[in-house]
Formats: C-alpha cells, structure tokens, sequence
C-alpha cells in the first residue's frame, strides 16, 4: 500500500448503473409479464349494450357478446387469463342464479371458453354476493348473521355448476372458514380434479372496493367486517393464506394490493404455491380519477403500480387494466 495515498473511500456512485437506458433495463431486478395479468371482467344479464360503470371509467358492464369481444382481445394482448363477475338480473335470498346453469356467471363461463378454448385461463369469482338481495357472500341466519357453513354448502354447488360451464380456476372470495377444503371436495367428488383454485386468503374489509360495489349492482348495507378481515392484522393474513393451502389452495391471493404490500411479501415468503394479487376497483379509480384531472401521468401510474405489486411479490395480478398493460410492455 502507498502510504502518500489518501485513506478517505471514493464516493460509492450508485448511479452509475442508472446511465443509460439498456443499462437500467439490463439491471431491473422486477419486470412486469403479460403472462402475469388477469383481467376481471363483469357481465350482466338481460343488457342489451354495454354499459359504463361511472366510477371505474374505462371499465363496463358487458352483454353475453361484448364479453366474448374483451377476451378475444385480452388473448391477443397475450395475458395470463380473465377473471369472471355476472350480474343477475334477479337476486334472493340465497343466491340461486349462482348455482343455476342457466344463471348469467355460468352461461358467460361457457361462452368464453368456447371462445378462447386454451389461450386464456378462465377464472370465475366464487362467491354470493352479486346473487343475494341482501348484497352478503353468504346466506343469513334469522337473525341476519352470515351462516359460515350453510354458506359452505352453497359454495360447494356453485363451485360444480362453474366447473360444469368449463371453468378452468375457481376464486373462492367469500371469506368463510374451510371454504376451500369444502369446494376442492366437491369438484374432487365431482370428478373435476383438474379445475384449479385460487383462493382470495387475505381479503380485508376495505374501502377500496367501493367502485365495484357499483360494477356488480350490489344491494350490500352495512359492512363485510364478520368475515373479511381487519386491516389492523398481517399475521392473521399469513394465517388465512397457509390454511388455504393446507386445505387445497393452488394459489392463494392478497386482495387489495396497494395497501397491503407488507401483508403481499409476507405470504409469499411464507408460501409455496404461486401468489396472486388483486389490483382492486377502488385503486384503479383513484389512478383514472387523478390521471383525468391532468394530477398525474396515467401510462406511467399503471406501469409503476403493476411493478409495486410484483417487486412486493405477487407471482400473478388481477388488474382492470390488463390488456391495456400488455400492449403498453409490447
Ligand atoms: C366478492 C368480491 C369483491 C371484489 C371481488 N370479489 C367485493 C367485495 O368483497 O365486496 C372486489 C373487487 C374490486 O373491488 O375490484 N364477490
């Protein structure tokens, strides 16, 4: 060593590998997949044109047909599948359009597999509350609370009817206990060993779902706090997505993404199974509201949101904004 040299360090110059484009692309330790989207779509029975949801703008209510337009494109664009929402015209007390097979969710789960056969993993939503009058997930005891496994044997049929209709992952969003055991038996015994589940495991009670609330039409009062959990709790988030997958979860989820990117890295840490996360209503709104404003650069916004998501772990996103995504990363 030269004694004459100064001992002070050199500036350490992270910059360095920000010079040049190729070079950060080179370097990018997240990338955001087309592969890697799903697309949430709603279909409604009974429309005769699509209709705009007002607070989601960019987003409709589809007819049978326009249905079939979204997912040709969404399997051009080249995305991972498409998540399916129905709306039925009419609604009870137990949610019989969810088991019905004339009910909207199965006819359109028939209509898009035939139509996309293979290109797409077709997803369906799991769930009572677009069939119920009272908005619930699951059906009420007398005195109006949510009845766990009553509901449990509700799901079960519904889980049948969605694979009857071709479903190839069902997405069990209820949050009821054992809900995952309870379908993976029915389709089992059904014969259906190969339909998948994706189980929405960490589904909190959040405002963000607000602009779905008019996507589906619901008829919910009140709040889903009995079931969905606390946004206080992280741990109890780990704890849902492991019990799914000890009861047969194929991918478990996070559900919503932004607020819970803390609760995102932990289950996939925790979890050996592909982990999705949903890019909810409410947080595509907030993006399209302040983007209208002239508040914020939309493209960039929707590019930066779906990395957040990934570099927090998810292996998979539900966004709104899935084929417009795909055809932005070419
Ligand atoms: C329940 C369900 C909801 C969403 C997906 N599945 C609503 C809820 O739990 O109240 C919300 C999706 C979104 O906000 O984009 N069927």
């Amino acid at each position: 060593m030269n004694p004459e040299l100064p001992l002070t360090p050199p500036v350490i110059r992270p910059r360095r590998l920000r010079t040049t484009p190729a070079l950060r692309r080179m370097v990018a330790e997240t990338s955001v997949e087309p592969r890697q989207l799903v697309l949430p779509l709603f279909v409604r029975e009974g429309l005769r044109e699509p209709q705009p949801i007002s607070s989601m703008p960019g987003v409709v209510q589809h007819t049978r047909d326009s249905l079939l337009k979204a997912v040709t494109e969404a399997a051009e664009a080249g995305i991972g599948g498409v998540m399916l929402f129905g709306v039925p015209e009419t609604k009870d007390a137990v949610g019989s359009g969810a088991v019905d097979p004339g009910g909207i969710l199965n006819l359109a789960i028939f209509d898009v597999v035939a139509e996309v056969g293979d290109a797409l993993t077709v997803m369906a939503d799991l769930c009572l509350d677009e069939f119920t009058d009272h908005g619930h997930c699951g059906v009420l005891t007398p005195d109006g609370r949510v009845d766990n496994d009553r509901t449990l044997a509700v799901y079960a049929d519904m889980a049948l009817a969605q694979a009857h209709a071709g479903v190839d992952m069902v997405g069990p969003s209820g949050m009821m206990d054992g809900q995952v055991r309870v379908i993976r038996e029915a389709l089992d015994g059904g014969g259906h060993t190969d339909v998948s589940i994706l189980a929405y495991s960490a589904k909190y009670a959040s405002a963000f779902f607000g602009p779905f609330r008019e996507a589906v039409d619901s008829s919910l009062e009140g709040d889903r706090r009995t079931y969905q959990q606390d946004p206080a709790n992280a741990l109890e988030g780990v704890r849902e997505a492991l019990l799914d997958v000890a009861e047969g979860a194929d991918l478990v989820m996070v559900k919503p993404a932004l607020a819970y990117l803390d609760v995102l890295r932990r289950v996939r840490d925790a979890v050996d199974v592909p982990v999705a996360a949903y890019n909810i209503s409410g947080e595509y709104a907030m993006v399209e509201a302040a983007a209208a404003h002239g508040w914020i650069d939309r493209e960039s916004a929707i590019l930066e949101t779906l990395t957040s998501i990934r570099r927090a772990g998810a292996d998979v996103i539900l966004t709104y904004w899935a084929t417009e995504a795909a055809r932005l990363l070419g």
